[in-house]
């Protein structure tokens, strides 16, 4: 497994886990085959995984149902990341809803789905244009104060979000897209580095996308490995704030991928990618 990286005063592998893929088609409601999903659940934890990324939004609930059932009780160790602010009336919609009163419920239900007493990493899915930011946040930091929280991350946010984030709680963690194709969250990036808090790039495959790029097939082509093996290096090259969260509901591209944890890129193929 790859070096360690804090989120907050918690230190964690590098490579952590994206459970979204685990839920059914669309991240809507169960997956086809459950055991599948605790399967791979199970042996993200075998191979040395202790960071794991979902959202009541998953499923509805079922992506943090799945890991409850897959992991309780959890490994010492293992930080289990959620958010809360997005609602699914149907499989096609992820609509914000950051009133301070739905955090509230969100935060209590995903305390009960995970059967926590307090959450590791509690992250804002993403700021609601309806309500101000600040409200959000502050509904977050309430709950933090509550005990119900350990740590608070945001996610789909500017430098500026963070910064007035960061004015009202300590913010350990931002989680955007971010990914060899999409680099629109550079400056984000650099300001988590500037500030010394953790990066979680989300579709760090371009949810699959990325992995068709003519670059990158060369480049593991003469590594002998994949294209998604050379994705994930090149993400931990990039920066020491990263932390890729990877998904999957395949055991073999999970295993393939935490071994990309141990690839080093020659700053030549570095560049290459760059
Ligand atoms: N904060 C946000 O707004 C937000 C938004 C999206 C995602 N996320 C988080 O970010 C995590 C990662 O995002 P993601 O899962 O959507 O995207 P991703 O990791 O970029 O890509 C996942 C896709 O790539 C495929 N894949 C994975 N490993 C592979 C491999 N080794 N070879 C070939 N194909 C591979 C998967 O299919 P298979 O199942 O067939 O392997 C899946 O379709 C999510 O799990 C979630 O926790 C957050």
């Amino acid at each position: 497994m790859s070096s360690n990286i804090r989120v907050g005063d918690l230190s964690v592998n590098r490579l952590g886990f994206g459970a979204m893929r685990v839920c059914g088609p669309d991240i809507w409601g169960p997956p086809k085959d459950r055991p599948n999903a605790h399967r791979v659940l199970r042996r993200a934890i075998e191979l040395g995984v202790n960071f794991i990324d979902t959202a009541d939004s998953y499923g509805p609930h079922v992506d943090e149902d799945l890991i409850a059932e897959a992991l309780h009780p959890y490994p010492k160790g293992l930080v289990i990341a959620t958010k809360g602010g997005l609602l699914r009336p149907r499989a096609s919609a992820w609509n914000p809803d950051g009133r301070p009163a739905h955090l509230k419920r969100a935060l209590d239900g995903s305390l009960k789905r995970l059967k926590l007493d307090r959450i590791d990493l509690y992250q804002l899915h993403a700021p609601d244009a309806k309500v101000p930011f600040a409200d959000s946040v502050g509904a977050l930091a309430d709950g933090q104060r509550a005990g119900k929280i350990r740590h608070i991350g945001v996610s789909n946010v500017s430098v500026a979000q963070l910064e007035e984030a960061r004015r009202i709680c300590t913010i350990v963690s931002v989680q955007n897209e971010y990914n060899l194709e999409d680099r629109s969250s550079e400056d984000v990036l650099k300001a988590c580095e500037r500030l010394g808090i953790a990066f979680l790039p989300w579709y760090p495959l371009g949810a699959g996308n990325v992995l068709k790029k003519d670059k990158i097939k060369s480049i593991a082509k003469k590594f002998q490995t994949t294209p998604a093996q050379i994705a994930l290096a090149w993400l931990l090259s990039k920066s020491p704030a990263m932390l890729p969260i990877p998904g999957t509901a395949s055991i073999a591209h999970l295993e393939e991928n935490v071994a990309a944890a141990a690839l080093a890129l020659s700053d030549q193929d570095f560049a290459a990618l760059n």
